[in-house]
């Protein structure tokens, strides 16, 4: 299947089997473009890996420790969580491809310290809870085309980290150029301000940062475990 029928195909009911199809064909057509349509090739993907690790957590920098446990939502082959694990005690990822996976195992094997897990695409069911001290996800949710998958993904974050524990999150904020009219498993769904307050409703959780971005169609937020 293309890319474009990907997207043009009718959204099928069960959004988990959905989102796990058309990421493990990405996954399996060229892992590498799906992850970062710009710099794919050579040593390019690395090092834009290592650029998006520092973006990522810089602005934290007053709150990191290097015997932090972390975890990567969307891990994707592991480009972020290399530099993680060189950085942090334990470094682990979920992903919801297989393809993705398999092929994290391999590109990490020199990091004893990550681990990758097969996860269910909405949740964190099979990760330890109050474990973790770190939660990070780049450039994930923007494909989730399901606003309710995203609030269980922060609500199941709160589970899995420790007391203090930081989850920094990226969210698309507005349609992108070429967008249709529905939501799919590229162009995912808005997160509007109003869903962080909703969430706060639902968790205990404090606000660090809401809805934070020089780019109007993306912001971050960072949410604090108290
Ligand atoms: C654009 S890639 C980014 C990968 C990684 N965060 C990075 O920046 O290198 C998006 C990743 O999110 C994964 N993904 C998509 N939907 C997901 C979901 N519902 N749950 C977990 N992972 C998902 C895809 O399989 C893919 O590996």
């Amino acid at each position: 299947m293309t890319e474009q029928d990907r997207r043009t195909a009718p959204p099928p009911a069960d959004v988990t089997a959905w989102m796990r199809s058309d990421w493990d064909q990405r996954g399996g057509e060229h892992a590498k473009y799906y992850i970062n349509t710009v710099e794919y090739t050579g040593f390019d993907f690395a090092l834009s890996g290592c650029r998006d690790a520092f973006e990522v957590l810089g602005l934290l920098h007053k709150d990191l420790r290097h015997d932090m446990r972390m975890l990567e939502i969307g891990c994707g082959i592991g480009r972020m969580l290399q530099f993680f694990a060189v950085l942090f005690q334990e470094a682990h990822g979920i992903d919801i491809a297989p393809s993705m996976v398999a092929q994290a195992r391999e590109y990490l094997q020199r990091a004893p310290n990550a681990k990758v897990f097969l996860g269910d695409g909405r949740t964190l069911a099979g990760l330890e809870s109050d474990y973790y001290d770190l939660a990070l996800s780049f450039q994930v949710f923007q494909h989730i085309p399901s606003k309710q998958v995203i609030t269980d993904y922060v609500r199941d974050t709160f589970r899995v980290l420790r007391k203090g524990g930081i989850f920094k999150f990226l969210v698309k904020t507005q349609p992108w150029d070429g967008q249709g009219q529905r939501p799919d498993t590229w162009n995912g769904v808005d997160i509007s301000r109003a869903d962080v307050d909703y969430w706060l409703t639902l968790d205990p959780w404090q606000l660090r940062v809401a809805y934070d971005s020089e780019d109007p169609t993306k912001a971050w937020v960072v949410l604090q475990k108290p």
